[in-house]
């Protein structure tokens, strides 16, 4: 059985801190979840890491669906949710509750996350209703780039503050499970986390909230191209995996690769008609 969303609500209550992390496909979920990790989320950042996009705005919801499947095979216990990728969700609240659908259905995802705050309540109700737990996602909102003018810490006003404050109550009202809290002020998530009853998932939002999250290539030091200053590396990976590929090539061009213990023989008699054939 898979982690439900209850139960994250239940860690909140207990002051238990939950981490959260992304991942894309069926080997990397596989070992985020045999260390434990209750909640995988295949986010659109896969736009960017896996894809090479710039942003995470061309992603599609068949890329998400793509993915989605890949992480449900590699994972038996982590709750499982995906990102809904820009515009799939922000026309008609029918049309959002029909891609969240297809998430859930196609995908076999547990739940699903937006990004938007008071401007979705419809849409997350009628989701909510629809049996489809939904994890809201305020603060910088990277699908908004182009509106936000960059990647850039959201509420260090009195009144973008209010804001995100009355954005979050708003989405708990309509039956959020949880909320990402992205680029606030750790003062100002600190308050969210302590009005909100359902748990908030800090990423770059300091250490007060009720869960982190990060992006898998990040920690591991696999994705090179920006480093956020909220983020840790625990691992430098990618040095290590151009030492290793480095080695096999220069193995490959000198003949030290393969050798005839990792080579398949015949019978000699077979191997005479081979070479005569
Ligand atoms: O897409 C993503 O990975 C995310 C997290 C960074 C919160 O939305």
């Amino acid at each position: 059985m898979r982690t439900a969303i209850h139960q994250f609500k239940e860690m909140k209550a207990r002051g238990e801190r939950f981490p959260v992390l992304t991942a894309y496909d069926y080997t990397s979920a596989k070992l985020v979840e045999q260390v434990g990790v209750p909640l995988i989320l295949v986010g659109d950042s896969l736009g960017q890491v896996v894809l090479g996009y710039e942003s995470t705005i061309p992603v599609t919801t068949e890329d998400m669906l793509h993915h989605c499947r890949a992480v449900v095979r590699g994972t038996k216990k982590a709750h499982i949710a995906v990102d809904m990728p820009f515009m799939s969700y922000h026309a008609e609240w029918p049309e959002a509750v029909r891609n969240a659908g297809r998430l859930i259905k196609e995908g076999g995802a547990n739940s699903v996350k937006l990004e938007g705050g008071r401007d979705l309540e419809r849409a997350v109700r009628r989701m909510v209703l629809a049996g489809i737990p939904v994890m809201g996602h305020i603060g910088l909102t990277p699908q908004s780039l182009n509106q936000l003018g960059g990647y850039r810490v959201q509420g260090r006003t009195p009144e973008a503050a209010a804001s995100l404050l009355q954005d979050a109550l708003a989405l708990e009202a309509a039956g959020a499970y949880a909320i990402v809290l992205e680029l606030v002020p750790a003062p100002l998530a600190k308050a969210i986390t302590e009005r909100l009853s359902i748990p908030t998932i800090g990423i770059g939002a300091g250490p007060h909230c009720d869960g982190q999250v990060q992006v898998f290539h990040d920690i591991l030091g696999l994705f090179e191209d920006f480093v956020p200053k909220h983020m840790r590396r625990y691992a430098t990976l990618a040095d290590g995996v151009r030492e290793a590929v480095g080695r096999y090539a220069a193995d490959v061009k000198e003949g030290r690769f393969p050798t005839a213990a990792e080579s398949y023989d015949m019978e000699e008699a077979l191997a005479e008609i081979a070479r005569r054939s």
